[in-house]
C-alpha cells in the first residue's frame, strides 16, 4: 500500500472541517487588525530562500531542477516570497502594507509530533513602517490570535537581536559568520558556541559576557539591563503593547529566532504543554526588500505554526464538534425517490445542507447513515403524507417526529 511520504499528513474530511473553522477564525482575527489577505506560489526560485534564510534553513531546503534547468524550492516560510511580492508588485502602494497568509511550507526536518515536513503557517506582515508601535501592533496581532483560539496556556517572549547582533560584532565575529554563531545561540548549544567563538578569537571574558546577554530575561525591570537604544525601543513596545491589553510577556534577550533576516525586535510565543516543539509563533522586524532588488524597507512579521496551535488546543482539552449537514432526505417507498429528488434540491437552493440516499436502502439503513453523517433532521417522504403535500421532519437528536407541510419545511429546518 503506498503511504503518504514521511512528514507529511492527509486530513480527512472531519479533519479538514476543524482546520477551516480555525483557519477562518485567524483570518477574521487578522482582518478585523485592518490585514489583508494574500497567497503566492508554493514553490519559487530557490534564491529567494538561499539569500537570506539562514544556516537552518538552508539546510533543510527541497530544492530541484525543473525541467527547463531552473533551481526551484518549496517554500519553506513566507516572508521573503511576501516581500519578493510587495517588490514585484506592490512597492508603491501607501504604506504601511498590512498583509496575512495561510499556507503550506515544507522543511526536510526529522518528524515528530508538532514537528512535519509539509506544515501550515499563519501568518502576518507589516511592511513599510519602522516604530514601536508597529512592533506592538504584530505582536499585539499574534497573541489576539492565541487568544481567540481559546488558548490558556502561553507565554510571549520579546527579545532583540539588534542587542546580540551588535555584541557579536564588537567581538570581533567577521559578518559572514554571524549567522553561525547566531545558530548555536538559538539553538542554546553553548558548549559549541564557546570554541567556535574562540576559534575566531573571542576572548573567554568576552564569549561570557554575550552568554550573560542571552540570559537576560525578566519583566520590564530588565529593560535598564539592555545596552544600547534597544532598551528604550522595546519600553515603547511593551508600553504600546499595555496600552492595548497585552501584558502576558517577558522580555528574553535570548531570544535568537532560526532565520538571518532579523534586524531589531524579534518574539517568540511558547505553549509549554507541547514539549520539545512548544514554539507555537515566531517572529520580528526586518529588511529583505533591497535582497530582491527592491528599496530598503523595514517590516515586521511573525507566522503562528498552524498545525501546532491546533494540537495546544487539543492539549487544553478543546474539542472540535463537527458539524454534519442539516436534512437527510429519504422515501419510504421506491415511488416516491423522485419527490425526494425534489424536495432535496428544493432545500439546497434555499441554502440548507441537505443529502438525499441514493443507494436505494431501506428506512432504517437510510436513517443509520443519517446519523453517521450527523445530520440534524431526517426528512421522511411517504406516499400517504404527500397526499397532504406534506413530509415526515424527525429530529435526529430528541427522536421527535411531526408532519410539515412542504411548503413550511425550510422554514421549521431554519429553525
Ligand atoms: P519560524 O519560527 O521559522 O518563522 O516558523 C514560524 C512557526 O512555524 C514556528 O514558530 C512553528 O510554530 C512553525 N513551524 C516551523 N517549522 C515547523 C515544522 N517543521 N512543523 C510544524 N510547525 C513548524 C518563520 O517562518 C518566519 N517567516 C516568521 C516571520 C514572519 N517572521 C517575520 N515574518
Amino acid at each position: 500500500m503506498i503511504q503518504c511520504p514521511r512528514g507529511t499528513r492527509d486530513f480527512l474530511p472531519d479533519d479538514m472541517e476543524k482546520r477551516r473553522f480555525y483557519e477562518n477564525k485567524l483570518r477574521h482575527t487578522a482582518q478585523t487588525f485592518g490585514f489583508r489577505e494574500i497567497e503566492t506560489p508554493i514553490f519559487e526560485d530557490a534564491e529567494l530562500f538561499i539569500l537570506r534564510s539562514g544556516p537552518n534553513v538552508l539546510n533543510e531546503l527541497y530544492a530541484f531542477k525543473d525541467k527547463g534547468d531552473r533551481e526551484l524550492a518549496l517554500r519553506p516560510e513566507m516572508t521573503a516570497p511576501s516581500i519578493r511580492m510587495f517588490v514585484n508588485s506592490m512597492s508603491n502602494d501607501p504604506k504601511p502594507i498590512k498583509i496575512f497568509y495561510f499556507g503550506q511550507c515544507f522543511r526536510y526536518e526529522r518528524p515528530q509530533s508538532g514537528r512535519y515536513r509539509e506544515f501550515f503557517q499563519f501568518g502576518a506582515e507589516l511592511i513599510g513602517s519602522a516604530t514601536p508601535e508597529t512592533d506592538a501592533e504584530v505582536i499585539c496581532l499574534a497573541a489576539a490570535m492565541i487568544k481567540n483560539f481559546g488558548i490558556e496556556n502561553y507565554k510571549v517572549h520579546i527579545g532583540h537581536i539588534g542587542v546580540l547582533r551588535e555584541a557579536i560584532a564588537n567581538a570581533g565575529v567577521p559578518k559572514e559568520r554571524t549567522a553561525e554563531v547566531l545558530q548555536k545561540l538559538d539553538k542554546k548549544l553553548y558548549d559549541e558556541a564557546r570554541p567556535l567563538l574562540e576559534s575566531m578569537n573571542v576572548a573567554s571574558n568576552v564569549i561570557d559576557e554575550i552568554f550573560t546577554l542571552t540570559e537576560t530575561v525578566g519583566g520590564t525591570e530588565v529593560l535598564s539591563k539592555v545596552p544600547g537604544d534597544a532598551g528604550d525601543y522595546l519600553r515603547q513596545v511593551t508600553d504600546c503593547m499595555h496600552a492595548m491589553g497585552v501584558d502576558n510577556y517577558d522580555i528574553d534577550l535570548g531570544v535568537v529566532r532560526g532565520l538571518d533576516y532579523y534586524t531589531g525586535m524579534v518574539f517568540e510565543v511558547e505553549a509549554p504543554a507541547l514539549g520539545a516543539e512548544k514554539q507555537i509563533c515566531g517572529g520580528g522586524s526586518y529588511t529583505l526588500s533591497e535582497l530582491f532588488g527592491g528599496e530598503k524597507v523595514f517590516s515586521t512579521g511573525f507566522a503562528i505554526g498552524f498545525d501546532r496551535i491546533l494540537l495546544a488546543m487539543e492539549k487544553e482539552g478543546h474539542v472540535y464538534e463537527p458539524k454534519g449537514i442539516d436534512a437527510y432526505v429519504l422515501s419510504v417507498t421506491d415511488d416516491m425517490r423522485l419527490k425526494a429528488a425534489e424536495i432535496v434540491s428544493m432545500l439546497r437552493r434555499e441554502d440548507i445542507s441537505a443529502d438525499i440516499d441514493i443507494m436505494g436502502r431501506k428506512m432504517q439503513k437510510a436513517m443509520k447513515y443519517a446519523s453517521s453523517v450527523r445530520s440534524k433532521y431526517a426528512v421522511i417522504v411517504g406516499a400517504k403524507e404527500m397526499e397532504e403535500e406534506s413530509v415526515t421532519l424527525r429530529d435526529m437528536t430528541s427522536g421527535e417526529q411531526s408532519v410539515v407541510k412542504i411548503s413550511e419545511l425550510c422554514s421549521k429546518i431554519k429553525g
